[in-house]
């Protein structure tokens, strides 16, 4: 019998119970031994719960407790978690975590840990909940040279977009619903201004490239700003909005990083990852592309990797999966403002015709897009490609020129 332990019982933590207690027998017998939760971790008590006796506030009882040989940490943010997690790993205990804040911040210091130690610290639920793509990464794509990595890697985010496109319900309609159904974090903001889609894309980008990229180094927007207008110019334009977290290898050794809302045209495999689902596109130079799609929130896609990583440590128990990567290093992060870029620019001023017409002059070769429904003196048009150093320049210019720029969106190649 393998005895594990859980600290939290919130959204993920009840998910991992129901799913441990519902598959029983069908993951004993993958496990090839029966799965015990010998202790829950968590300041509240459930006294309503069938399972109510396994409930600690104390985490002393778990780490003391050497019949538990795995740990899964599903509290989520970085204090106590980190201290927790560190702690079970140098007392000898496997961990599995669905906190991609944990791994996104910690991950080569745990992961280093893990393995001066010969354990396992899996994370499969930290990206795209129920989609396996930590595994895929790291084992089944390992023959490639991983050239690329972009991904609508936010449920909750994705899902606002939809209801606005499809449903024409306004932001605050769709984040209300988002967070009744439960895929919304704690604090909305972290998926909204993209820092939730941020640490995911690092966690994919540090597995692929096997160097830590801290969420700090990425250049980060949100969707906050995105109204039914941008959506009418991108269809326009042929495509859709959609919130991208990507990560691509640069010839020079270096990985340019960023998250944020791109255009996406129809014809990529990513246009049509709607609602809560999330699309990974990975580009290795041997496969070409390959998508991973499914819920990539919510409490039981979460919960199913969770458990499965939880079996992988007791089916593996004397044999550390293959997990790995080096602390961060300096100037290994392309500084955003080196790049280029495609763009789209709202924008109003007295007279549509006339603002398209400066707007022609700041950036010879615009394309202006039309969209339904248009206020008077309203303009959308596309720049072409443009040094990002040189784009607010050129939008000072054009407002200066009394255009007013009510928007920008970059415009993705995927
Ligand atoms: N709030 C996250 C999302 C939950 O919407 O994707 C899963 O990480």
């Amino acid at each position: 019998m393998a005895e594990i332990a859980v600290l939290g019982h919130g959204v993920v933590g009840s998910g991992v119970l129901e799913v441990l207690l519902s598959h029983k027998d069908s993951i004993t017998s993958r496990a090839k031994e029966e799965i015990t939760v010998k202790h829950i971790l968590d300041i509240r008590d459930f006294p309503e719960l069938p399972y109510r006796e396994k409930f600690t506030k104390n985490f002393e009882d778990i780490l003391n407790d050497e019949s538990v040989r795995i740990v899964v940490e599903v509290m989520g943010g970085l204090d106590p978690a980190f201290s927790y997690v560190k702690a079970c790993l140098e007392h000898g205990k496997s961990v599995v975590t669905s906190n991609k804040e944990l791994v996104a911040e910690k991950g080569a210091e745990l992961l280093s840990i893990a393995q001066k130690n010969n354990l396992n610290f899996l994370f499969e639920a930290s990206v795209g909940g129920g989609i396996p793509i930590i595994r895929p990464i790291s084992q089944c794509l390992a023959a490639n040279e991983v050239n690329e990595i972009a991904g609508i890697l936010n449920g909750t985010t994705n899902f606002i977009l939809t209801k606005m496109l499809r449903e024409h319900m306004d932001f605050d309609e769709a984040l209300k619903l988002a967070q009744k159904l439960g895929y919304a974090e704690r604090d909305p903001a972290a998926d909204v201004e993209g820092d939730d889609a941020c640490r995911k894309i690092c966690i994919l980008a540090s597995l692929a490239f096997g160097t830590h990229v801290y969420p700090k180094s990425v250049h980060t927007r949100g969707i906050s700003k995105i109204t039914l207008a941008d959506m009418g110019y991108a269809q326009a334009w042929g495509g859709v909005i959609k919130l991208i977290g990507e990560v691509r290898a640069l010839d020079n050794g270096r990985i340019r990083i960023e998250v944020g809302p791109m255009f996406v045209s129809q014809e990529s495999q990513l246009a049509n990852v709607d609602d809560v689902f999330n699309g990974i596109l990975v580009r290795g130079d041997i496969t070409g592309d390959v998508v991973f799609y499914g819920k990539g929130a919510g409490k039981l896609p979460t919960a199913s990797a969770v458990v499965a990583d939880v079996i992988d440590c007791v089916k593996h128990f004397k044999a550390r999966k293959y997990l790995f990567w080096e602390e961060g290093k300096d100037g290994y992060v392309e500084p955003y403002a080196n790049s280029a870029e495609q763009e789209f620019v709202r924008a109003q001023a007295a007279d549509s015709e006339e603002a398209f017409g400066k707007a022609s002059q700041v950036f010879p070769g615009a394309t202006r897009l039309i969209r339904k429904d248009a206020q008077p003196g309203e303009i959308g048009f596309l720049t072409p490609e443009i040094p990002v150093k040189e784009f607010a320049n050129r939008l000072s210019r054009l407002e200066q020129d009394g255009v007013k720029v009510l928007n920008t969106i970059k415009v993705s190649d995927l």
